[in-house]
């Protein structure tokens, strides 16, 4: 099994079914980010080898309470042991490879596909009473629907991100025609009340503001977040929706479009 740490920021293991190796496999990425990602998972012993507990290969694998799965780790266990390569902690030795640089698309190429593909618009909202925060996104998108789950990505940067992460709640309100005040404002002004000033913002307490017009408005519980390169992926399980008849908009090459009726 190799125990993964792209630059995406992702840690996960690759071949856990494999017990006959055990190593960390690193993307190419700045000193710092191997040291952080190394830490997360166990510690670095020496420049070619890192420590891990078991424990923490169980929680990645993605198998663990498998009896195949369990007995072949139990075997690669016993062999580690036998070896020398688990110290007194119970933590065992990988040894660390390097992936090369992989071919990756130019950004400009990047943007220019993604301008290609048409997306709804939504103000999302998050905190409460004058400690509110919100943002623009077009990344929004049906996780599932059972249990009903949407998701989003956040520039880790955008000064909504932190507020968001901090309350574990958000309301995403999907905008329509006759929404590009409220729209211009979440742009334009600064972050918190300032932006939420448009009279269509209605807040109960003890919730984020929701957009009493908008076309859908989903109140969610932070689930689950994953950072991945500059943004964290939020995702959030719905417990309340609203809806409101109106004419939808779609954000397509730079641009926001209505729908022709
Ligand atoms: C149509 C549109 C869609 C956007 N979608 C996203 C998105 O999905 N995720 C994101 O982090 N920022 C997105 N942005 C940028 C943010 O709305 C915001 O401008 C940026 O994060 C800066 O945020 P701040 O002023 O709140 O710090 C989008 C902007 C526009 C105009």
């Amino acid at each position: 099994m190799r125990f993964h740490l792209s630059d995406s920021g992702t840690l996960s293991l690759r071949e856990p079914m494999d017990f006959k190796r055990l190593e960390v496999l690193i993307d190419p990425q700045p000193p710092e980010a191997v040291e952080r990602a190394i830490h997360r998972i166990g510690r670095r012993e020496s420049a070619t080898h890192v420590r891990i507990a078991p424990s923490v290969l169980r929680f990645v694998s993605g198998h663990a309470g498998e009896p195949e799965w369990e007995e072949g780790f139990a075997r690669m266990l016993d062999y580690a042991q036998r070896s020398g390569w688990v110290d007194d902690a119970g933590q065992v030795r990988a040894h660390i490879s390097h992936a090369g640089q992989e071919d990756v698309v130019s950004i400009d190429e990047f943007k220019t596909a993604l301008r290609a593909l048409p997306a709804g618009i939504c103000a999302v909202s998050t905190g409460q009473g004058d400690k509110v925060a919100g943002m623009i996104v077009s990344s929004l998108t049906a996780v599932c629907a059972e249990p009903p789950m949407i998701g989003f990505f956040a520039h880790r940067q955008s000064s909504f991100t932190a507020p968001l992460l901090e309350s574990g709640r958000f309301v995403a309100n999907v905008l329509g025609e006759g929404h590009d005040a409220v729209m211009a404002q979440f742009l334009q002004a600064p972050q918190g009340l300032a932006r939420f000033s448009d009279e269509r913002w209605c807040s109960e307490s003890g919730q984020a503001p929701v957009l009493s017009d908008a076309l859908a408005s989903m109140e969610c519980d932070v689930v689950w977040t994953q950072t991945l390169g500059t943004h964290v992926l939020v995702v959030g399980k719905v417990r309340r929706s609203r809806h409101s008849p109106s004419n939808p908009v779609v954000h397509f090459n730079a641009a926001t479009h209505r729908i022709a009726a």
